[in-house]
């Protein structure tokens, strides 16, 4: 199993090891607990980056998320889908805690400082920038230019696949099940 070169949305996927994507983390969730890679062990993780004011690639992704979920039954149980965000300065734990609940009651949401972003950031081998604003709006009204990958990791933290929001809920819960199934 190969895992792709998630720097840039357009690169090319490189054939380099699976254990190079992911691994441990130090983050907090939208409830204030810290948490590591250990606090999800016994379940295999859908990852997510994004930020709460994404207009468009991120409310997708996470409804395509959410739905993928539903559509897998008993699975469903064994996977935990997180957001993280790339927008710590606005995505306050009340924020994101408002936003991960606006799509159901499991999805997680996770924050950090910047250099806990950038680590987990760089494990998951993602980006993000923060875009420039025009002159004439408010500088706080940024967007966030972000990887659109959808990562399943396995049980113990370790890359197994990614989707596109754009293959669908449906599609993308087969590619689960048979990803699980093939292990
Ligand atoms: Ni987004």
């Amino acid at each position: 199993m190969t895992a792709p070169n998630f720097s840039r949305a357009d690169s090319t996927p490189q054939t380099s090891g699976a254990e190079l994507t992911g691994g441990d983390f130090k983050l907090t969730d939208h409830t204030g607990k810290i948490v590591t890679l250990k606090s999800y062990s016994g379940k295999y993780l859908i990852v997510f980056f994004g930020f709460t004011h994404c207009p468009g690639v991120c409310p997708l992704g996470l409804r395509t998320i959410m739905g993928s979920l539903n559509l897998l039954g008993n699975l469903a149980n064994e996977i935990q889908p997180i957001f993280i965000s790339v927008d710590p300065a606005r995505d306050t734990q009340e924020v994101l805690a408002k936003y991960v609940k606006s799509f159901g009651p499991l999805l997680v949401g996770l924050r950090g400082s910047e250099k806990e972003l950038a680590e987990v950031v760089g494990r998951y081998r993602a980006y993000y920038q923060k875009l420039s604003v025009p002159k004439d709006q408010p500088k706080e009204s940024y967007l966030m230019d972000h990887s659109p990958i959808i990562y399943l990791m396995s049980k113990s933290g370790t890359y197994m696949s990614y989707f596109s929001s754009n293959e669908g809920a449906k599609a993308i819960s087969e590619k689960i099940k048979l990803t699980i199934k093939a292990q």
